[in-house]
């Protein structure tokens, strides 16, 4: 009954906030469709807010955008800060533009500080939007969760998010149970023998060091860097919250042994952390995994089009 009053208020609000734009948006291709083995689709940082129409747009623009590709992305990871202040009004319009437009069958929520953080602008404290964000999640997607750290199995690879268990303001907090289940993933995705994709909202601290220092996962940095080590998987860490753009070259990624760190930059926000090559909004990952290499595209969904910036690593 919850779920079907948050659907209805979430219907209304989408059709209020947004009204696709004329544009013609051209479909697109995967660089070998033949050989794909899987695509997906990483946004970050949407910062939706009420009162701001550019936000409502972003999101509109870009659900359709991903709808166009010819073989569409088999999940959706929306790595935190997907909110300003993870109002009910915000999470509503969120939704329903969601609900409206998105046609991506998996979609995988992580949330940043923005959306988990009590404020002036929120009132309301960590458990209560805690709890808002999984009950939104719940009355709309498939993939149900019971905390902010959760995974999916999606065509045999393991799409792993994490969370932040406590209001630890721009740094995160990792409980001994987040610890404890996120080693039972590793070891049952060790197993698979395929690489592991996963959604921190949070940089580990020595990531991307010169770049807003203060926002990285913080004093357990080194715990998760070894738990991630632990199982000897290929893993790609996917993280936002620096708002830093995209880099030519490998400003915008590390690879330490056998985890690379990718930045997403902010699709809601100006990226104007750091001296980065591309600042605008709209912008997102298209990452196409193939045998022997996993390739991450730079699209702006909002715009419509292909950036010149891409990544290759290989497997
Ligand atoms: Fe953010």
């Amino acid at each position: 009954m919850v779920s079907r009053i948050l659907r209805f208020f979430a219907a209304i609000l989408a059709f209020f906030i947004f009204s696709p734009s004329d544009a013609q948006i051209m479909p697109y291709e995967p660089l070998d469709k033949d050989d794909l083995q899987i695509s997906f689709t990483v946004i970050s940082d949407g910062h939706l807010e009420s009162n701001n129409a550019e936000r409502h747009n972003n999101y509109g623009e870009g659900f359709l955008d991903m709808a166009r590709a010819e073989v569409p992305s088999r999940a959706l990871a929306m790595v935190g800060d997907n909110t300003m202040n993870g109002q009910l009004f915000e999470q509503g319009m969120l939704y329903g533009l969601l609900r409206k437009y998105n046609t991506i069958e998996n979609v995988l929520m992580a949330a940043g500080n923005h959306d988990i953080c009590g404020s002036d602008y929120n009132m309301a404290d960590y458990d209560r939007l805690k709890k808002r964000f999984i009950r939104y999640n719940n009355a709309f997607l498939d993939h149900q969760i019971d905390e902010l750290y959760h995974y999916a199995v999606i065509d045999g690879y393991y799409f792993v998010v994490l969370g932040s268990d406590k209001d630890a303001g721009v740094e995160q907090y990792i409980s001994p149970e987040q610890f404890s289940w996120l080693d039972g993933v590793l070891k049952e995705a060790s197993a698979s023998g395929k690489p592991v994709f996963l959604f921190n909202h949070w940089p580990l601290n020595d990531v991307f060091p010169e770049v807003w220092t203060e926002g990285h996962v913080g004093a357990q940095s080194d715990e998760l860097k070894a738990a991630l080590q632990k199982y000897g998987s290929r893993i790609f860490y996917f993280s936002g919250h620096l708002h830093m753009g995209v880099f030519e070259g490998d400003g915008g990624y590390k690879e330490e042994g056998l985890i690379t760190y990718i930045n997403v930059p902010s699709f809601g926000s100006e990226n104007t952390n750091g001296d980065a090559d591309a600042q605008e909004t709209g912008l997102g990952l298209q990452v196409e995994v193939y045998e022997n290499e996993l390739v991450v595209r730079v699209r702006n969904f909002v715009q419509h089009e292909w950036t010149d910036y891409e990544y290759r690593f290989a497997l």
